[in-house]
């Protein structure tokens, strides 16, 4: 009887581990690079906090300046931009994009929801949600289709 009993809950302990690791694990670091006038950007990281992210949130007057050095476009560009693992993040990215990202480790610079769009995480407002894509880039310039997700209709 008692050895069942010890089973049983070394059973429960590896089970629980398990669940555990699978959804959370370990807290993943990114930096974010935001102005200080941006609201949306803190729902972002708040967003990423939420997801298992531990941020290092850095509040500049030069976002733009942090765009050029990583080679964020024009047409690529959101409010933030921040950098995860080597990755450059721009925008409104959902967590679950990055953590694929960083799974797959694709040879891409990064990852962006270019612009600013109603109903991606940080973003959103009311019942309506917009559809959009997830890219990502490369040295080439390169942009090519990550994710997508469907807007409400
Ligand atoms: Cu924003
Ligand atoms: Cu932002």
């Amino acid at each position: 009887m008692k050895i069942v009993k010890v089973l049983l809950a070394v059973g429960l302990l590896v089970g629980n581990a398990g669940v555990r690791a699978e959804s959370s694990g370990k807290p993943i670091d990114i930096v974010v690079h935001r102005s200080p006038t941006c609201t949306c950007c803190g729902k972002w990281l708040a967003h990423l906090k939420e997801n298992n992210f531990n941020v290092e949130d850095i509040v500049t007057d030069d976002v733009q300046g942090i765009k050029d050095k990583h080679g964020v476009t024009q047409e690529l560009a959101s409010c933030h931009t921040a950098i995860v693992d080597g990755y450059v993040i721009e925008g409104h990215v959902p967590a679950n994009d990055i953590k694929t990202l960083l799974k797959t480790k694709p040879k891409v610079v990064g990852l962006a929801v270019p612009g600013m769009v109603n109903g991606s995480p940080g973003m959103e407002m009311g019942d309506t949600k917009d559809p959009y894509k997830v890219v990502s880039f490369d040295h080439q310039k390169q942009v090519k289709e990550f994710n997508s997700y469907e807007g409400t209709k």
